[in-house]
């Protein structure tokens, strides 16, 4: 059953090749949300493996990490802690640099959004390099939270972002190679 419904998934994403610049072939899960039965069952199949886990935090990478983590985390009966982009959260926040394939970017958490000892789950859509979600692992760890796993809707495997997560595991609901 599992199987079925990831390859459902998986023909819900829509590539569009030359986007954001020529040579990437754009990932995109607008066509995902626009399907309900493959939407739900993307969450379902997160909720499915992270239920009963004791995780309390969901976090959740802009932009689309807020669309698939809330959901989860609703599910599951966890916060949802949003991992922002720099000057957008409004209370104190720490901060993590990172290089992206585009350039580098500053990832950041709210201070006190979270607490030492707590397990968390990051979400989402993809993983590339993977240095998104390593920032996302810095700053929690930071903060003495447990990054139980990795959870992305799709892999890039030819990128081996896995790799970068270290020890922490990655599961995803559709890997396109
Ligand atoms: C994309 C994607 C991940 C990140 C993965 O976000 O949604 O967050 O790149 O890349 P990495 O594994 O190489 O770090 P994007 O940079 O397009 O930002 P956006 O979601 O704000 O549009």
């Amino acid at each position: 059953q599992g199987d079925d419904r990831i390859a459902k998934i998986a023909s819900s994403i829509r590539v569009i090749p030359n986007f954001p610049k020529p040579g990437v072939m754009f990932q995109d899960i607008t066509t995902l949300l626009l399907d309900p039965r493959a939407f739900r069952d993307t969450i379902d199949l997160f909720v499915e493996r992270y239920k009963g886990q004791d995780i309390s935090v969901v976090a959740g990478i802009e932009a689309r990490g807020f669309i698939f983590g809330p959901p989860v985390a609703l599910a599951i009966g966890a916060k949802f802690v949003p991992m922002r982009k720099p000057n957008k959260l409004p209370g104190e926040v720490i901060s993590e640099e990172y290089t992206l394939e585009y350039g580098a970017d500053v990832m950041e958490m709210h201070v006190g959004a979270v607490q030492a000892g707590e397990r968390a789950i990051i979400m989402d859509d993809l993983i590339a390099t993977g240095g998104t979600l390593c920032a996302a692992i810095k700053l929690l760890e930071r903060v003495g939270v447990h990054v139980v796993e990795c959870a992305c809707v799709i892999e890039l495997p030819e990128l081996k972002g896995r790799d970068r997560l270290g020890d922490r595991p990655l599961d995803r609901t559709s890997c396109l190679e």
